[in-house]
């Protein structure tokens, strides 16, 4: 049974374009978890907070993290807070290979910049220090995986070489 890749990190550090990329190149089938969660819900993940509340997102996102743990050869691109809950990260880790994906929060900003209607968690006037404040209070949460590749200055390509010669 392949296991599972599982691409972790804070919002816009690139979980979704890599993971795309890599299950491309490593011909293994993509999952998205946000948007399989809009999928389930019928809902745009901004709708669903406002309209059910960020518990009702945890609930769904727990649900999927348990339902893929019984699954293989997945590359899995989680939403940034599925750290948050140590249950969700013993599922992913059961079948998978956890990998953290970083960057600083001045590019992180820059990338957000490009789709923030999309992300309930950041307020509109959000600057770098929200971030960098942001990305201390997770900063635990992230070091549960196996290995960490800074994303800074990186096309998504690149990143995704730089991952398949780290699993070799
Ligand atoms: C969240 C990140 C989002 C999405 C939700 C909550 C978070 O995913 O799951 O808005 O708590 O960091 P991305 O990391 O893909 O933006």
């Amino acid at each position: 049974m392949g296991k599972n890749i599982v691409l972790i990190g804070f919002m816009g550090t690139g979980k979704s374009s890599v993971g795309q990329r890599l299950a491309e190149k490593l011909k293994m089938k993509f999952v998205d978890m946000d948007r399989e969660i809009e999928k389930i819900t019928g809902l745009p993940i901004s709708q669903l907070f406002r309209k059910h509340g960020e518990i009702r997102f945890r609930s769904e996102e727990k649900l999927l993290a348990q339902k893929l743990s019984c699954e293989s050869n997945l590359v899995i691109a989680t939403g940034g807070g599925v750290v948050l809950s140590q249950e969700n990260i013993e599922a992913l880790r059961e079948n998978g290979i956890l990998i953290c994906l970083e960057a600083s929060a001045e590019e992180i900003l820059k990338r957000i910049n490009r789709k923030k209607g999309s992300r309930p968690l950041l307020k509109k006037e959000i600057g770098e220090k929200d971030i960098k404040l942001m990305l201390e209070a997770r900063e635990t949460f992230y070091a549960c995986t196996d290995f960490r590749i800074d994303t800074d200055n990186k096309e998504p390509r690149m990143v995704v070489e730089e991952i398949t010669r780290r699993l070799r």
